[in-house]
């Protein structure tokens, strides 16, 4: 059944790359000129990445795995979207990297890619694609080098208990609830103007099933950080700070949090 799931996803994924890569969230003229993809919250947890191996898991079409890569990481780029993959394959080209990209379901990785790294990144929008955590936090300590380090920085579960198709969005969807949750719409987060038809289906994960696939993964937590500020506007009724984040109106829970861990 989930094999049918990933399917669906897959399409969508392929058909928003297009129209990401036009979008002005993604800017990618700018990136192609040097600006990086990457925000705050990553960069000052991972610093100088100079010389590094990075795993990067669901890297779409490739602007943060090619970020890391001009800082001097060397990166690996993992993604369920065969278009996605294609268009990172083909950036990587023409801005003379040296980046790969594979193409796979981040589940089955370590059927893929053999080599472990130093660090294995994955960021904003990425669990919520998979159904159980417990075989995801297997792959990233099978493909952690000893001492090596997992980062992640992603949307609150608390984000995901809302459906942003209602007006105003309603509280729906449980916290830490087991079944799928289906939508389809107009339109993607980058482009609201968009035409094409997405069909997605989602899991909500609770911050301890996060954490605990982790942890009985064999992996030390360095910290589990929660912030009220997301440094995308991709929700409804979020307001610009000075700082250049986005925060809702009465700032009542996080929207952003990031863990850091390490393999022993
Ligand atoms: C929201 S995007 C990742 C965000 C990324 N930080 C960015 O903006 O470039 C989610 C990515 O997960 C990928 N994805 C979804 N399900 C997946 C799966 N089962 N295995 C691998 N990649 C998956 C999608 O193709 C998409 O590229």
């Amino acid at each position: 059944m989930n094999a049918a799931y990933f399917e669906v996803n897959r399409n969508t994924w392929n058909k928003k790359v297009e129209v990401h890569a036009k979008s002005t969230m993604y800017d990618l003229a700018n990136f192609k000129k040097g600006k990086s993809s990457l925000m705050s919250y990553e960069l000052d947890a991972l610093g100088d990445v100079m010389g590094k191996s990075l795993l990067h898991l669901q890297c779409h079409f490739g602007q943060d795995t090619l970020s890391w890569s001009r800082m001097g990481a060397k990166c690996v780029g993992i993604d369920i979207s065969d278009a996605g993959i294609a268009m990172a394959t083909s950036l990587n080209t023409e801005l003379g990297l040296d980046a790969e990209f594979v193409c796979c379901n981040v589940l089955e990785t370590s059927n893929y890619i053999k080599e472990t790294f130093d660090i294995v990144f994955t960021s904003y929008g990425v669990i919520g694609w998979l159904p159980d955590l417990k075989p995801w936090g297997l792959m990233i300590a099978e493909r952690l080098k000893k001492g090596g380090v997992f980062y992640m920085t992603e949307f609150h579960p608390i984000v995901w208990m809302f459906d942003y198709l209602d007006t105003p969005p309603t509280m729906k969807y449980g916290y830490m609830q087991d079944e799928a949750i289906y939508e389809e719409y107009e339109g993607t987060y980058a482009n609201n103007e968009s035409k094409i038809l997405s069909k997605e289906y989602g899991w909500n994960h609770g911050l301890s099933e996060v954490v605990n696939a982790l942890v009985n993964a064999g992996l030390q937590i360095s910290y589990l950080k929660e912030y009220d500020e997301s440094p995308y506007d991709v929700l409804p009724g979020l307001v610009k700070t000075e700082s250049g984040k986005y925060i809702t109106r009465d700032r009542l829970y996080p929207l952003i949090f990031e863990i850091k861990a390490t393999k022993p």
